[in-house]
């Protein structure tokens, strides 16, 4: 069964298909797009698990593709150069459609590819980790590391459509899903309490990829995204409240090495991070901050801050991040499990306690 839902953006609309054995679907993929000239592009350990299936569901088309190497550290220019030169190389023209076939690593890389190459050509994600279908390929934020912040040179471009095969999370590994389910319990934390509420009693059922929990997840995940989406593109507003937890986690990506900590690994601390601070601030009881700790604990996520990262390091990285303003930190909290606040400034002192405090004995 497929579930479909839209990102509604005007004519920039699109759809999100959600379902088991999607690449097998005869005509899905094609039907989006809308070129003579097709490039898809995936890295070493996907493509020999889904790139053949893929190019078969584009038969008539003029196909080529493009396997890069696998890794956070591989997120940056040097890689996006090398679509750059295969795109030149096959002589592709404006009228053309890139193909994200991957994690989140590819599918910001072409998206960003897509936004720049000619000033912008068509692209779809086709999502394979937990994390993508449930986050990166929607919503359009596109772009790549530099080695003093993450994500910081990039662009809004959104996608021709998001076709999300739930069949692939099979092969994915274990702790990889785990770094996916970090981002699924934002969307519990930052919107939608009853989801929390959802993923305490099933997180078991997520963990063994029970097919109907986690097409339910997805869903659920995917519906909160494109209605913050839909809202504010540019994140003028309620799109921060994705980033709970990110400016501590960006700080550790980038502070511990690219790769060291997964994306989803290093959120689920800042998250903790994030989660303390409303507390010391007086917006989080105790006992919310307790269970954040114990559900992210309990889907095999790390839930301290590394040794090797202490106050001083986390701070000077986090000076860069783009919520910032005039060089101030701004973080999202949360007034409850379920409410999140908007990018507020906060008290040094009391954010440097929770650097120094939290998670650390
Ligand atoms: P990833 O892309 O590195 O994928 C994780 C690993 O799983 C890789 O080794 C990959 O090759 C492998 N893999 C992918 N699909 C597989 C499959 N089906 N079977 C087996 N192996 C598979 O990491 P990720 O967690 O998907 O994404 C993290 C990235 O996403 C970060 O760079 C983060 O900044 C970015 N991100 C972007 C947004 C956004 O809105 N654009 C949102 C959240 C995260
Ligand atoms: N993951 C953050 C965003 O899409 O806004």
């Amino acid at each position: 069964m497929k579930q479909t839902l839209t990102v509604n953006l005007g004519d920039r609309s699109y759809p999100i298909y959600i379902g088991l054995d999607l690449f097998s679907q005869p005509g899905l993929i094609k039907s989006h797009v809308k070129s003579a000239q097709v490039m898809v592009v995936t890295n070493v350990t996907v493509g020999p698990l889904y790139l053949e299936r893929v190019v078969q569901q584009l038969g008539g088309l003029k196909v080529r593709t493009l396997v890069l190497p696998d890794g956070e550290q591989f997120k940056n220019l040097a890689t996006e150069e090398r679509i750059f030169d295969a795109l030149m190389e096959y002589r592709f023209g404006r009228n053309s459609t890139l193909i994200a076939l991957g994690g989140g690593v590819i599918g910001d890389l072409v998206g960003f590819a897509a936004a720049c190459f000619q000033r912008g050509i068509d692209y779809i994600q086709i999502p394979t980790t937990l994390l993508a279908q449930v986050d990166s390929s929607v919503g359009g934020k596109t772009g790549v590391n530099h080695p003093g912040g993450k994500n910081m040179i990039g662009a809004f471009y959104q996608p021709n459509c998001v076709i999300a095969d739930t069949s692939v999370l099979n092969t994915l590994e274990q702790r990889e899903l785990s770094a996916g389910i970090a981002e699924v319990v934002k969307y519990g934390l930052i919107r939608d309490r009853e989801f929390f509420d959802w993923l305490e009693k099933n997180m078991e059922l997520l963990l063994t990829r029970d097919p109907q929990a986690l097409a339910f997840a997805i869903h659920r995940c995917c519906l909160n995204k494109a209605r913050v989406v839909s809202e504010d593109e540019l994140e003028s507003g309620v799109r921060a409240t994705l980033n709970l937890g990110h400016t501590f986690g960006h700080a550790i990506e980038a502070g511990m090495g690219y790769g060291r900590y997964l994306h989803g690994e290093a959120v689920a601390i800042g998250m903790c991070q994030a989660a303390h601070l409303s507390y010391a601030t007086g917006r989080l009881e105790q006992a919310e901050v307790d269970r954040i700790i114990r559900l992210l604990q309990s889907a095999k996520l790390p839930v301290k801050p590394p040794a090797e990262m202490d106050a001083d390091r986390f701070l000077e990285i986090m000076t860069v991040d783009k919520k910032n303003i005039d060089g101030a930190i701004r973080l999202i909290l949360l007034d409850e499990i379920g409410t999140a606040t908007l990018p507020c400034g906060v008290d040094q002192p009391q954010l440097e306690a929770t650097l120094n405090d939290y998670g650390r004995s």
